[in-house]
């Protein structure tokens, strides 16, 4: 594996930073300044942690420069603005017909992409609706598919609720996908590592980063799970590979209400454990 691993002897202060922090070791010292260790390179998950703990810039790695990172910490939101983004981002369910621009769609998916995946995997799978017209192909199949496993009575445990999707969309009331222009899935290979915790990381930072450009957003098990009843294989129509994990639908686009002030439950149960 070609790491493309280079020091700028000129900036390098020799610290030993990037050796320390490499989780699978695979720095030494040698002798002067940092380089690969080859008997363990294999090992690297090109998680580039050396070029970010770097204090001077002065380490390369995959091809990556760390001019091109975001300096830290200057460009974090401050605790208050997170607290904000995290008791203020709420379940959009009004949605306007506009659509999001596209560029706009590919810079948050670009930075979800950073989000965190078991053992450096990076193997989410994006699948976006970004064409209301096809939003709207989805949602008449899947109505549809609703209708005839309501009337076959094909409905499973506890899915009797989808009778009243029927009825409310005959009555022109969308309870399943509220009109939104947009949907997200996030799909992962079975076979990382951790393919559940990474579509949901995954969509919670797409649902957050949403909420601080004005895209609101609506979590949705109930799309998997008239997807997962249904007759229409609507992951097959939407190219998700058939054996990939599928996450939740993530709802999307900009809000039809806004929201003045947050809702107030800061209850959090604790399991306080002190074992000395
Ligand atoms: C995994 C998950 C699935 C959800 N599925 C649905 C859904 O199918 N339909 C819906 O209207 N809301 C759905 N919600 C939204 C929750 O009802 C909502 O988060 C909760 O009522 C709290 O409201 P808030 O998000 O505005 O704080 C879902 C939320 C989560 C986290």
């Amino acid at each position: 594996m070609e790491l493309h691993f280079t020091i700028d002897t000129e900036r390098c202060i020799q610290c030993g930073a990037c050796i320390d922090d490499c989780p699978f070791h695979i720095i030494e010292m040698a002798p002067d300044f940092p380089a690969l260790i080859p008997s363990r390179v294999h090992h690297c998950i090109r998680c580039q942690h050396c070029l970010a703990v770097c204090p001077t810039g002065a380490l390369s790695i995959a091809g990556r420069r760390p001019e091109d990172s975001l300096p830290l910490p200057e460009s974090l939101p401050s605790a208050g603005q997170m607290t904000a983004l995290i008791r203020g981002r709420r379940s959009m369910r009004r949605f306007l017909p506009d659509p999001v621009p596209a560029e706009t769609i590919n810079r948050m998916l670009a930075t979800v992409a950073n989000a965190p995946t078991g053992k450096n995997n990076r193997q989410c799978l994006f699948t976006v609706i970004d064409d209301p017209a096809t939003m709207e192909v989805v949602r008449r199949e899947t109505l549809e598919g609703l209708r005839r496993a309501v009337a076959e009575k094909r409905l499973g445990e506890g899915l009797g609720y989808f009778r009243h999707v029927v009825t409310a969309w005959d009555q022109g009331r969308d309870i399943i996908f509220r009109r939104a222009p947009h949907l997200l899935m996030v799909s992962v290979p079975p076979s990382v590592t951790t393919p559940d915790a990474d579509a949901l990381i995954a969509m919670s930072y797409f649902e957050l980063l949403a909420a601080t450009i004005g895209i609101g957003t609506l979590w949705n098990a109930m799309i998997r799970w008239a997807w997962s009843t249904i007759d229409v294989d609507m992951y097959r129509r939407l190219n998700i590979p058939a054996d990939h994990y599928k996450g939740y639908a993530l709802l999307f686009g900009r809000p039809a209400v806004h929201y003045h002030r947050t809702v107030q439950r800061d209850e959090a149960q604790i399991n306080r454990v002190r074992l000395a």
